[in-house]
């Protein structure tokens, strides 16, 4: 497997709490390398954007009102298979059913409010980084 990027969030619920080093310990101890990465706070029209695959599923208010609801920690990760990699580091979407050891299980509060988000494929996560950084911010 080649060198790969994936995308992530460190999401509304992780910063309020403090806890952007403390994922970022769990990133960098996967053996996954931060080669951009920007504090923001999201826009209503950028988190409708980056979630319209969910516009139609009850919980897509209740999910961009969280996303914008305090600041968010977007990422480039990089590594080999950083996709499937970023994903088994960051638990199931639901932690009530996540792994011991993963992002979700240590650290989110809810199905909603889960600490992290990862793209799930080589083209969302090209499309999500396109969404946040330009070629330049991205230092590998
Ligand atoms: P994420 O990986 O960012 O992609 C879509 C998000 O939708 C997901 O993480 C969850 O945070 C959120 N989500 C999925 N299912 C639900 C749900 N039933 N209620 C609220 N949010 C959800």
């Amino acid at each position: 497997m080649a060198l790969q990027r994936t995308f992530s969030i460190i999401k509304p619920d992780a910063t309020e709490r403090n806890l952007t080093g403390a994922v970022n310990a769990k990133i960098e101890e996967a053996g996954l390398r931060i080669v951009a990465q920007k504090r923001i706070q999201m826009t209503r029209g950028q988190a409708e954007t980056f979630y319209a695959v969910h516009k139609e599923r009850p919980f897509f208010g209740e999910l961009v009102d969280f996303m914008i609801s305090a600041p968010v920690v977007v990422q480039v990760l990089e590594g080999e298979d950083a996709i499937a990699k970023y994903r088994d580091v960051m638990g199931a979407t639901n932690p009530e059913q996540a792994a011991e050891g993963t992002i979700r299980k240590a650290f989110a509060k809810s199905i909603g409010e889960n600490s992290v988000h990862g793209s799930d494929a080589p083209e969302t996560a090209a499309i999500e980084i396109a969404q946040f950084f330009s070629g330049n911010e991205i230092v590998g």
